[in-house]
């Protein structure tokens, strides 16, 4: 049974770098007039409090938006810049209360011509998502598991296509299954843009999964990675980052502004970042 709630965690360090990415993801795939789905295999509840009970007990939000919310945008990096205009617009009013999740900031961003796919299988979640979009015919919501959605929307009819893989790694095969529903699903439609985050907890596990995606086949692929905290297998999440098959080829370059910049702010000049290219285009 599934536990995990990202209401608990919502707005931290994580989901303000993941945020960060799927924003200028989302953006690029702008560019071009054509239209495009948006695939969301773990989508969570879609909207968070910052002010209920969950959010209280963890105060996550104070690793991550919270040190954001008050900074002048003109010497953030761009890709930051957008991402808080989003958090603002969500938050009119000037006080930090509600957090988006990853299928309101699609929501958000996609245009009339554009459709988004989106799965959560915790029921509770789900009912909560299911509401948020029950007046828009565009997205389509499936309690189900996020990793056979994926493989039986590919590929899009659009043929393009961009694809968060959020797992909560509750489940230890996950690091298994993302990469083989990523490869399956990239066999179906190699073109496609697919973000996949995780959480650094454990190097060795980290090592392994960068290891399992350079020898997928699969070409093109980026790692960006932001630590809080030096590595250590004793102290639960201690960063995050995000693996990216087919990048928008802007991205490498702005997560080289975006991540020194994340870490002098959230990490307080502590912590670390990295980017690598794990497979050449
Ligand atoms: C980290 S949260 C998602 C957060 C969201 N993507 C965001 O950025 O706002 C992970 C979610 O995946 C759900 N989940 C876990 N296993 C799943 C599966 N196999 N298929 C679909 N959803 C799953 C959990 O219930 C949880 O709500």
């Amino acid at each position: 049974m599934l536990s995990y709630r990202h209401g608990f965690h919502a707005g931290n360090h994580a989901d303000v770098l993941k945020h960060c990415v799927l924003i200028s993801a989302l953006d690029y795939m702008q560019q071009k007039i054509t239209p495009f789905v948006y695939i969301d295999t773990h989508s969570g509840a879609g909207m968070y409090s910052l002010q209920d009970e969950w959010a209280e007990k963890t105060r996550e939000h104070e690793t991550g938006i919270t040190k954001l919310w008050q900074r002048s945008v003109s010497d953030m990096p761009l890709a930051v810049q957008a991402y808080l205009k989003k958090i603002h617009e969500l938050n009119p009013d000037g006080e930090l209360s509600q957090y988006p999740g990853s299928p309101w900031i699609a929501e958000s961003m996609l245009r009339r011509h554009d459709r988004a796919r989106l799965f959560e299988l915790h029921v509770n979640e789900y009912e909560n998502l299911h509401e948020l979009f029950a007046s828009n015919k565009r997205f389509k919501t499936e309690q189900r598991d996020g990793f056979q959605g994926l493989n039986e929307v590919m590929p899009p009819i659009e043929r393009r296509a961009v694809t968060l893989i959020d797992p909560s790694y509750e489940v230890k095969t996950d690091y298994q299954t993302v990469v083989q529903s990523v490869k399956a699903a990239h066999k179906k439609f190699n073109a496609g843009v697919f973000i996949i985050w995780y959480p650094v907890i454990n190097r060795k596990q980290i090592d392994q999964f960068e290891q399992d995606f350079i020898s997928s086949g699969m070409k093109n692929i980026l790692l960006a990675e932001l630590s809080l905290y030096p590595d250590t297998d004793h102290a639960g999440m201690t960063g995050s980052g995000l693996v990216v098959v087919n990048p928008p080829w802007t991205l490498a370059k702005s997560l080289e502004l975006t991540l020194p910049y994340l870490q002098e702010e959230l990490a307080e000049g502590k912590g670390d970042w990295r980017i690598r290219q794990l497979v050449a285009e």
